[in-house]
């Protein structure tokens, strides 16, 4: 049986841990995960790969009202959490480009562009049993949602963590460059008019500041058993 009251907000900066969270949180629990940055950044890479300026808003309200953005869960063994066709073409790694990176703040910050994915989102939450990843989902997206995580770190935190995984990946990386470019970006995500980044008045905002991904993920499951009235980890609702 579906049980829409079933889903998980889970909001907070650029770089805050959401995505790794978010995932796992999403497969001990058997529910779809779901990345609304990915949708933001479909748009802009679209406009990008066409020659579409990000700074012409009509356009690029234009280009979000034609594209087919679909995300899927794929095990194709290449690191990836999920794959994003726009148009059918595969664009996953393209989405994390510097040049998305650069423009994603502004292409998002359009009313206009954000209601069209908005009302996509609520469509795939509206099934239930899913977590949902973004800046916005628990307060614009899924303002009822029964839980709302707000994950947050210092900027100079999620500056050493990016900087970490890009050498892990075994590229190259410039700490101060990357801190710059959170700051931009959280600059323009809470500043912005439509839907600025803050967290819903009822959302539990961890601090992940020194904290393991391990240890959230363990506190965002505890929190959803409680507010699930779960008891153990056998007991959370099988995807049946
Ligand atoms: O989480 P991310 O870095 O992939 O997000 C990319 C951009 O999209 C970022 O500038 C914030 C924006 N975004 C948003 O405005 N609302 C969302 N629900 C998700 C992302």
């Amino acid at each position: 049986m579906t049980t829409p009251e079933w889903v998980i907000a889970i909001d907070g900066p650029a770089a805050s841990g959401k995505s790794t969270v978010g995932e796992a949180v999403a497969r001990a629990l058997g529910f779809l995960y779901v990345d609304t940055g990915a949708m933001y950044r479909a748009v802009t890479q679209a406009a990008l790969a066409r020659g579409i300026p990000a700074s012409d808003e009509a356009a690029m309200v234009a280009l979000t009202r034609r594209l087919d953005i679909a995300i899927r869960r794929d095990e194709v063994g290449d690191g990836r959490q999920y794959t994003v066709l726009v148009d059918g073409e595969d664009v996953t790694w393209a989405l994390r480009s510097p040049a998305v990176d650069a423009h994603v703040s502004q292409v998002s910050a359009y009313p206009e562009v954000r209601a069209i994915l908005v009302r996509e989102q609520q469509r795939i939450a509206a099934a239930g049993r899913v977590v949902m990843v973004g800046r916005d989902i628990g307060t614009v997206v899924l303002p009822t949602a029964p839980l709302k995580v707000y994950l947050d770190a210092s900027a100079a935190e999620r500056a050493r963590r990016r900087y970490r995984e890009l050498l892990a990946r075994g590229q190259s990386a410039d700490y101060e460059a990357i801190l710059a470019g959170i700051r931009a970006r959280d600059a323009v995500d809470s500043r912005r008019a439509a839907s600025p980044l803050q967290p819903a008045a009822d959302a539990v905002i961890l601090d992940t500041d020194g904290k393991s991904i391990e240890q959230v993920v363990a506190c965002v499951l505890d929190l959803a058993r409680q507010r699930f009235g779960m008891e153990s980890d056998s007991s959370w609702p099988s995807s049946s």
